[in-house]
Order: structure tokens, then sequence, then C-alpha cells
């Protein structure tokens, strides 16, 4: 169990650039605090102590506003950041190395029978493997939402979603990012978005770099789509009021 609980910490310093230390996610962590609370409710839930894991679901909410019920299955590494106003129904199931963030419903959709018929049906989500929830999304109904997959901020699910789909938007619709996702979909970023890790200041440097390429790129064509059009000799650097016999030194500086 020690390991699992370990290995969870790490789960959770990996996704978050903020996270520094174990001690701090263990301390700070409304979601850490959270998942440790419920290992313990479920276990209470499974002997039979019903209403006594219910209370100690009650408390850790009180203590980290989250509500887990604890008849809940989750896996390995999940992940609730920040936290506040997360509530994840009865009959949810939670693969591994989910990321939920704040304000997320897993929630159970309008009754057809009366609630009391409804006791022992699946009414809420399954979420497979490495599925990312953006912060106030809600994800209502036995629906499945498949692996890799990612839900917008704010967005309304009530539908299944396929494995790597990212969903915006109510009621929830299919996008194409406008960056690429990685072909390794196991590396997480974090808040779900392609350019979102924060974590290796590598990367950053990099990315710092590529930008800045990109800007030289669109100002060196600029410059030779001037050349072409006769406004400006890049070949030479000389202008085309040079031509007319002005000094280099009274042409005005490039527009770009
Ligand atoms: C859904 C999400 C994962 C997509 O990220 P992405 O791959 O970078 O997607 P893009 O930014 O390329 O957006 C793709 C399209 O979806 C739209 N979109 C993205 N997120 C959206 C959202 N939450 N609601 C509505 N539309 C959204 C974009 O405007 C874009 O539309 P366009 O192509 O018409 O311009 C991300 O936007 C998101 O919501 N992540 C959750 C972040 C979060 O909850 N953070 C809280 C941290 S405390």
């Amino acid at each position: 169990m020690l390991k699992s609980i370990r290995s969870n910490i790490d789960s959770m310093m990996a996704r978050d650039p903020a996270a520094r230390s174990r001690l701090e996610v263990v301390v700070c962590y409304p979601g850490f605090q959270a998942m440790i609370l419920h290992r313990l409710s479920h276990a209470l839930w499974r002997r039979g102590w019903r209403l006594v894991a219910r209370w100690v679901s009650q408390i850790a909410r009180m203590i980290t506003g989250i509500e887990v019920h604890p008849a809940v299955i989750i896996g390995d590494d999940l992940f609730i950041d920040h936290g506040m106003g997360v509530v994840i129904g009865e009959t949810s199931e939670i693969g591994d190395g989910v990321t939920l963030y704040q304000g997320v419903t897993l929630g159970g959709t309008a009754p057809s029978v009366d609630s009391h018929n409804q006791r022992n049906t699946k009414r809420h989500p399954t979420l497979e493997d490495g599925v990312i929830i953006g912060s106030g999304a809600q994800v209502l109904g036995p629906i499945t939402v498949g692996r890799d997959a990612r839900i917008g901020a704010n967005a309304v699910v009530t539908k299944d979603v396929p494995a790597g789909a990212t969903m915006v938007g109510i009621p929830a619709r299919a996008v194409q990012p406008r960056e690429p996702r990685k072909q390794d979909q196991s590396r997480f970023v974090a808040y779900g978005t392609p350019t979102g890790d924060l974590t290796d200041p590598m990367a950053r440097a990099i990315d710092g770099l590529l930008d800045e390429v990109q800007t030289l790129r669109a100002r060196v064509n600029s410059l030779e789509e001037q050349g072409q059009s006769g406004a400006l000799d890049v070949e030479d650097g000389s202008a085309e009021q040079q031509q007319e016999g002005e000094r280099p030194s009274e042409r005005p500086l490039g527009k770009c």
C-alpha cells in the first residue's frame, strides 16, 4: 500500500508543475488527502460498514472540498488537482492515471425510474486510463470516456467519448487540437494542452527558441517578398531608393 501511495505522490508531482516536494503534496494537496480518505471509506464500504463509510467520505469532503462516494472504484494514480467542488457519484469507475481539475462532476443523469429502483443500476460515468477532465466539466450518466480522451474546461458530456478524443462545449463536441497531440499519449501534459508542460526548463528554453526562429523566419520571408516586389533588394542590402541616388543612411529602416 505504501508503494502505491508513493507512486500516487510521484504521479501528482509529475502532473503539476507547482508541486516541488513529496512533503508539499502530502500536506498541501487536497487531491492526495481525499485519495487517502477514500481508501479508508472504500474499505469500510466493502466490509459492509456503509454508514461509517459515508461518514468518512463526508469528513473528507469537509476537509478537502472533494466528495467521493465510498463505493467508487478508482484505479492507480488518480490526480484531483485543486479539488474544490469535485463530486464523484456512487457508480463511477475511474481507470489508471486519470486527472480531474476543480469543479468536475461525475454525475448521474435524470431518473427515468424511481430512485429506489435506480439504487443498483449504473448511473455514473466510467473513465478509462489516462483521461483528463478540465475544470468545471460535467460528465453525466452511465457513459464511457475512452482512454486518453480530454474533456475541456466547463464542457457538459452526456454521451460516450471515443478514445483519444478532445471534447469541448455544451453539449460537448469533438474538436481537432490546433497543435497535434504527441504520438506518445502516455506522456502527460499539464492542463491537457500540448504546450502546457512547464516542468522541464530545457523544454521551455527550446520552446522559446523555436518561437524565436518562427518569428525570424516570418521576418525574412516578408523581407524577401519586399525584395521581389522591388521595394527592397535583400541580396545586396540596398534599397530601391538607393538606385535613385539616395545614400543608404537616409533609407527608412525596415518596416517589419
Ligand atoms: C480541451 C483542451 C484540453 C484542449 O486543449 P488543446 O489541445 O490545446 O486545444 P486547442 O487550444 O488547440 O483548441 C482546439 C479548439 O477547441 C476550442 N477549445 C479549447 N478548449 C475549450 C473549452 N474548454 N471550451 C470551449 N472551446 C474550447 C479552441 O477554441 C479551439 O477551437 P478553434 O479550433 O475553433 O479555434 C483544453 O483547452 C482544456 O480545456 N484543458 C483543461 C484545462 C483546465 O481545466 N485547466 C485548469 C487548471 S487549474
